[in-house]
């Protein structure tokens, strides 16, 4: 008789390339909020407090999104390995714990997801003037919802403009507070960008006055024609069936799944997260999409050129021993 031996945990070999995976994610600034740790029967990741931004994200939300992101990556790297994971939000110390299931070949959406991986970038390059194909947003928001979240397309010129406005409050708040001004000069001219933070290259232009949507200011150059020539931008809005700090690693894995679909579907991904870092814009836009759940991101798809990717920090300096 032949007995199957089905493998307990990933070998360390495994692990360490999944964080490979996981650690290209997007994060707020690219501070890399997180760590990764290996067991004898299963994994954690965990939120590295230190590089919590402490100014724009006092509760968080943004780190945990980060974390969350980095999660999905993290799982899709050690579901091509042929022996995915199982996990659950847990509490304490760590987000989430991941263990092995069944042994399985990927399947092709697995593939393709993960061959996005270190293709996806934030885009702050001006989009194109076309309107993204018609499926496509239903394709984006069942993505979200395979995740255990929501992504709200913006319909109609009125609801667009009240967002707009929204992210322009925001952001002018925002750019007011002197300590936030500090904390994004920290991690954009002042950081090491062969590892870490936004570098000149990825910061996009200065954002000009008569954009739709207010882009961060990251301290990037003036330079040439930088107005955005897109007059109807697709516009969404993520968010989870749940408020709490364990919602928000549901979001950074929902958010992930977008993005990487998105670069499936070749559209380019921006972030707005001004509106929820500022408590007062983001119930005004919770109420304008009228969710009982907060909104977590703002995000925009459209048309555009490859722009700039950012750096990481190596993959032995965010697993624990
Ligand atoms: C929670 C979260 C919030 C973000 N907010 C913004 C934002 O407001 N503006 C922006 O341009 N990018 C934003 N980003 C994108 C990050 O700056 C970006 O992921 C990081 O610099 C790494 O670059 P990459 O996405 O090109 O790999 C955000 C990302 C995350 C995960």
């Amino acid at each position: 008789m032949s007995t199957l031996t089905t493998p307990t945990t990933w070998t360390f070999e495994a692990f360490t390339a999944a964080v490979g995976d996981a650690v290209q994610a997007p994060s707020i600034h690219n501070s890399q909020p997180w760590r990764f740790r290996w067991t004898s029967d299963g994994a954690y990741v965990l939120l590295d407090e230190r590089r919590r931004l402490a100014v724009c994200d006092a509760d968080g939300r943004m780190a945990r999104i980060s974390c969350g992101a980095a999660a999905y990556n993290l799982r899709l790297g050690l579901a091509v390995s042929g022996l995915p994971a199982r996990h659950r939000l847990v509490s304490g110390g760590a987000l989430l714990y991941l263990w092995p299931a069944q042994p399985r070949p990927p399947t092709p959406m697995e593939r393709r997801l993960h061959w996005q991986i270190s293709r996806r970038h934030t885009n702050r390059g001006p989009f194109a003037d076309t309107p993204v194909g018609p499926g496509l947003p239903q394709q984006l928001a069942d993505a979200a919802r395979r995740e255990g979240g929501w992504l709200d397309f913006v319909a109609g010129e009125r609801a667009l403009t009240t967002l707009a406005e929204l992210i322009r409050i925001a952001d002018a708040e925002l750019r007011a507070n002197s300590a936030y001004a500090a904390e994004l000069r920290a991690w954009t001219i002042c950081a090491n960008h062969a590892v870490e933070g936004i570098g000149p290259d990825a910061c996009g232009a200065a954002p000009h006055p008569a954009e739709i949507m207010t882009r961060r200011d990251y301290g990037g150059p003036g330079r040439g024609v930088t107005r955005d020539l897109s007059r109807h931008p697709a516009v969404a809005v993520l968010g989870a069936l749940g408020d709490g700090p364990d919602e928000a690693i549901r979001v950074g894995m929902a958010l992930q799944c977008v993005l990487l679909t998105a670069a499936d579907l070749g559209l380019a991904t921006a972030m707005y997260s001004q509106p929820i870092e500022v408590p007062a814009t983001r119930e005004q836009i919770r109420r304008a999409i009228d969710r009982i759940h907060d909104p977590h991101l703002v995000l925009r798809f459209g048309y555009a050129p490859t722009t700039c990717y950012t750096n990481r920090r190596p993959v032995t300096d965010v697993i624990d021993a």
